[in-house]
């Protein structure tokens, strides 16, 4: 039984609103996806890790890529569970096994620490319902109403923020995304099929790239993974 990696980076980062999709901001001097996907090379359990780029993306070939044989590329979709969905069928095509396990991670999380990936693993690998890294909800949660006013302050008691990556096995997940659902992480598919994915405690500090600012708390975050 081996372990793969999978990266969503077909992502044309809306949100940012800057011309370059975000994957290739730069971040400590390299993309961030560069370093997202040598937080999945560092760890030496992982077989090999597919890159889902955007089809039509011209700036894979210049993004100077950690390039060898354990990473190969493929195109994505339009949302974000269309490009796991091609990853996942080139993962299969690329050798990989139905129970196999596979490390779905955002490109847009550079500094997951690689001691948070080996966690993962342990905790989960043998595991069918899989499991996620995440951090309890720190602040307390206000939901809206239409007025833009606080309609009620839900408990945050038991509450997690789920982050990535998020380990799997590849077959099963593969089940889940077929079902015709809206879901915008991995382990929500997993629920669908009746799975409860293990919560396993990771790093606050492995936050999402969203908004300009994230890059100042990502290179520090970055540089404490290296002294770590
Ligand atoms: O947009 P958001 O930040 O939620 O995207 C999370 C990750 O999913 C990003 O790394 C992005 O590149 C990826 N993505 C993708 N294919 C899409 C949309 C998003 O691989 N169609």
């Amino acid at each position: 039984k081996r372990l793969w990696g999978l990266i969503a980076a077909a992502g044309s980062g809306q949100r940012l609103r800057a011309g370059t999709p975000k994957q290739y901001h730069h971040l400590a001097g390299r993309p961030i996806l560069a370093w997202s996907l040598d937080a999945l090379c560092q760890v030496p359990d992982i077989a090999g890790v597919m890159i889902v780029r955007a089809a039509d993306d011209a700036l894979f070939d210049r993004a100077s890529l950690r390039r060898d044989d354990r990473v190969r590329d493929c195109p994505g979709g339009a949302e974000r569970q269309d490009s796991i969905r091609a990853g996942l069928a080139a993962l299969r095509d690329w050798g990989a096994a139905e129970g196999d396990g596979v490390l779905v991670h955002d490109a847009a999380r550079p500094a997951v620490p690689a001691t948070d990936i080996t966690r993962l693993i342990e905790a989960v690998a043998d595991d069918p319902d899989g499991g996620l890294l995440a951090a309890p909800v720190r602040d307390t949660l206000k939901r809206a109403d239409a007025a833009g006013r606080v309609a009620d302050t839900p408990s945050r008691e038991g509450l997690w923020q789920a982050m990535t990556p998020q380990l799997f096995p590849l077959g099963r997940l593969q089940t889940a995304l077929a079902r015709d659902t809206r879901v915008t992480d991995e382990s929500q598919a997993m629920e669908g099929l009746g799975a409860r994915p293990r919560l396993v405690a990771g790093d606050p500090g492995n936050i999402k790239y969203t908004y300009p600012e994230d890059i100042h708390w990502l290179a520090n975050a970055i540089e404490r993974n290296r002294r770590r």
